[in-house]
């Protein structure tokens, strides 16, 4: 454990990545289109007009989509209920909460049935769809991918009383098979992989409040290295500087070995994250180090 005590250090730390998450749509860092369209898009459903009922993010990881659906949710002071997609089981739950009367009533994020005076208007977010109800499988008889899941999605945005949000990485996986009809029942918004110099306000910022003296051409170089992925420029960061207040170009040594073993950080991240045994057992067994180092 002691020669990795930098990593547990790192874990035991609260992660910036939710420390520093976009509270605001105002906050999110590039892909203005995307901003803009969601909020006319919330808008519209405030004037009780929307053309689509729901609206699909796709992007690559660490764009912002999740980030965006919540500071939406924020911004237009609706709860935002996230529901799982991959077992074909809550399409039921889904469809319940987006088809239940917008006053009076709230779920909460389980989708369960809370009493409330207030009420409103409740933000459905399905993250992660890329996959809608692909685990429910038993030996190719039941498979729900397409059959069911999909389906069920499409019937229920039609009728929805609720804004529903679905997020991917590949929209094209999503809308292939009978996925089709998802095309022409919601609005599709795109994100981008951010600009490295949008990234690089965003790390200076970052450095600012963490009282961290930073060279600029280390702020640089990390933005330039994360391809898009604010997600793991802000992992990036936080790592090299855990131990410091000082980030130079030499710190960013400590990068390659990150790149070296960067699935140590993974494997580390699943192993704090979880509490199922039979993942922290693959995440040990995927390392390329012995167990027993870890
Ligand atoms: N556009 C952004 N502006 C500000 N911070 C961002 C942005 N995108 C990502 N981040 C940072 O990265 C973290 C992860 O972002 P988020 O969960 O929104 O990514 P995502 O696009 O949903 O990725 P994935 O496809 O992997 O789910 C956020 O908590 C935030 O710290
Ligand atoms: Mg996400």
């Amino acid at each position: 454990i002691l020669k990795y005590s930098r990593l547990v250090i790192f874990y035991l730390m609260e992660d910036w990545t939710e420390k520093y998450r976009p509270e605001s749509l105002d906050e999110i860092v590039g892909n203005e289109r995307a901003v803009t369209e969601l909020k006319r898009w919330a808008d519209a459903w405030n004037r009780g007009n929307p053309k689509k009922h729901a609206v699909i993010l796709s992007g690559s990881p660490g764009t912002g989509k999740t980030s965006s659906a919540l500071a939406l949710a924020k911004d237009y002071g609706w709860p935002a209920i996230e529901l799982n997609t991959s077992d074909a089981r809550n399409a039921t739950k889904i469809k319940k909460v987006a088809t239940f009367g917008a006053i009076n009533e709230t779920f909460d994020n389980n989708g369960s049935f809370v009493s409330s005076h207030k009420g409103g208007r409740k933000l459905i977010v399905l993250d992660e769809a890329d996959n809608l109800y692909e685990k429910i499988k038993d030996n190719g008889k039941n498979d729900m991918s397409d059959k069911g899941g999909k389906r069920a999605i499409i019937d229920t945005i039609k009728i929805t009383k609720q804004p529903i949000i679905l997020i991917v990485n590949d929209y094209y996986n999503l809308i292939k098979g009978s996925g089709e009809n998802l095309k022409r029942t919601c609005k599709l918004i795109k994100f981008y992989n951010p600009y490295p110099n949008s990234i690089f306000g965003l790390l200076k910022r970052i450095c600012i409040s963490e009282g961290i003296t930073a060279d600029l051409k280390a702020l640089k170089t990390i933005s330039d290295r994360c391809k898009g992925d604010i997600r793991s420029a802000v992992n990036d960061l936080q790592s090299i500087c855990l131990d410091k207040k000082q980030l130079d170009m030499q710190s960013l040594n400590a990068l390659g070995y990150r790149d070296k073993n960067k699935i140590i950080f993974d494997a580390l991240r699943d192993i704090f994250k979880t509490r199922d045994i039979q993942n922290i057992k693959e995440s040990v067994s995927n390392l390329d180090e012995d167990p027993n180092s870890v």
